[in-house]
């Protein structure tokens, strides 16, 4: 399983690149917003740090507008995978940027219905929103087991994307569905490494080795 990180803050994602865990990034205009930087510059510089797919996301909605919006992206750099969303236009734009061989990441779908669409459309990613759908009180991850069984049944290469993750539950289900990415906060990465076990095996292992006054190096 793949893990990207959902954020567009440059020093977490260069922080936790070096941890070997992340294999890309997704970002959106919220994100975006949040770093108060230049959107084109912030993807570059992502795209610079990380090999796997960084995640653009078009804000156009009408097909033209939005297949140029996700021309001048994907120019940016060959890891990025224009982000659009799951709309007529959207999937429009998506079709004909992966017939130019551009990666789409197909985003802002909550239903099994769009994730079809999605595949049909020829998307590299679909991001389904399972937080998003939690918050309402829906089962986000029924839609990842239907999106993942419908897509092994047609052989589609779409990889399932489970975005809007919100703990370490979220992955651990995701992983036993078989998605193939899970986009995390970088806090949700942080975490996962964690176990109060650990955390406790460590210190008494610690400190009996303190005792026998001994060091390897
Ligand atoms: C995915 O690509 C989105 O950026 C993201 O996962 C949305 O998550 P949120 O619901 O926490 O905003």
């Amino acid at each position: 399983m793949k893990f990207f990180i959902d954020t567009a803050d440059l020093d977490d994602i260069r922080d936790l690149a070096a941890t070997g865990m992340v294999d890309g990034v997704t970002t959106n205009p919220s994100l975006v917003a949040k770093t108060g930087r230049s959107f084109l510059e912030v993807v570059e510089e992502i795209a610079g740090i990380v090999d796997g797919p960084v995640s653009a996301e078009c804000v156009a909605t009408d097909f033209e507008t939005m297949l140029k919006e996700g021309e001048k992206l994907a120019a940016i750099a060959d890891n990025i995978a224009v982000k659009v969303p799951l709309t007529v236009d959207g999937l429009k734009t998506c079709k004909a940027l992966s017939d130019k061989g551009v990666m789409v990441n197909v985003t802002l779908c909550f239903s099994a219905a769009q994730a079809l669409l999605a595949a049909k459309a020829g998307a590299a990613f679909i991001s389904p929103f399972v937080g998003r759908l939690d918050d309402v009180g829906q089962d986000g991850m029924e839609l990842i087991a239907d999106i993942c069984q419908i897509y092994a049944q047609y052989d589609f290469d779409t990889e399932v994307l489970v975005a809007s993750v919100r703990g370490p539950q979220h992955v651990v289900m995701a992983a036993k569905l078989g998605a193939d990415v899970a986009t995390v906060p970088p806090k949700v990465l942080r975490q996962l490494y964690g176990h109060p076990l650990t955390d406790k095996g460590l210190d008494a292992f610690l400190a009996d080795w303190k005792k026998t006054g001994q060091t390897i190096l």
